[in-house]
């Protein structure tokens, strides 16, 4: 539940927070229901809104709809390091991808902080759209630009496997791991309705410093200002 004053009472602010709790990675999709050119255009067109170090947009796209593409792009990555199962399971791979990439001849320090604010704008929209998608990391670079038959100064950076979601996710609280001075465990799981469960730490857990605000009293319920604790 959402405290009533301001900010999380805000209606926009719900709005942003259900967003953002429901834009989860997700890792099966639904084949029936794939993701057409036009929801691809409006979600890239969000990059175009985006912060840029220096402004110098040295991101570009490419993007997959073909299915044998899919099917090669699916095979060469990792999926869920942390979880002992093979996904996707068989049928449920993703209906699209786009690889956001470093045009090498631009300037590029920065470059994976743009990659970052790229990513998550673009996971924000298919979920407004009513797809989903997973960020992923573990894929070799030269191999997605054999796939893809990209240009030399162009280097694959983040893929985003994109679909309309076929699996289940829940946030919970990251459990506190006594005596680890590594804070609480974030390991993420499948519970026994394969719901994927993904622990985020406390507000409290990451606010190491509070000057000129006094967060701790604040959490314990002093003041007019409230904390949200709870991920509800
Ligand atoms: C930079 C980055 C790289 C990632 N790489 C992979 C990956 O290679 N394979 C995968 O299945 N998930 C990958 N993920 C997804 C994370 O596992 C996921 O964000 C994390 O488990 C938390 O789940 P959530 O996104 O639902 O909050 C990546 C996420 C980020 C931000």
């Amino acid at each position: 539940m959402f405290p009533r004053r301001f900010p999380y009472g805000c209606m926009i602010m719900k709005y942003l927070y259900r967003l953002f709790k429901k834009t989860r990675s997700c890792r099966n999709f639904d084949q029936s229901k794939p993701v057409s050119e036009e929801i691809i255009f409006s979600v890239l067109s969000l990059n175009r809104l985006l912060p840029s170090a220096m402004n110098r947009q040295e991101l570009k796209f490419a993007y997959s709809l073909n299915k044998e593409i899919n099917a090669e792009i699916c095979r060469s990555h990792g999926w869920a390091g942390g979880l002992d199962i093979k996904l996707p399971y068989e049928g449920k791979e993703p209906t699209a991808y786009i690889i956001i990439c470093h045009d090498m001849r631009l300037r590029k320090d920065f470059c994976d902080i743009d990659v970052g604010i790229s990513a998550h704008a673009m996971a924000l929209g298919f979920t407004e759209l009513g797809f989903a998608s997973c960020m992923i990391g573990s894929f070799s670079e030269k191999l997605i630009s054999e796939i893809l038959d990209l240009p030399g100064y162009i280097v694959p950076r983040l893929l985003l496997a994109v679909g309309a979601p076929a699996e289940k996710h829940r946030i919970v609280t990251a459990p506190s791991r006594r005596g680890d001075s590594l804070g609480s465990s974030t390991e993420y799981y499948r519970d026994s309705f394969d719901v994927h469960v993904i622990p985020k730490r406390s507000l409290g857990e990451i606010i190491i410093s509070s000057r000129g605000g006094d967060y701790h009293s604040l959490a314990a319920g002093a003041g007019a200002v409230k904390v949200k604790e709870d991920i509800d």
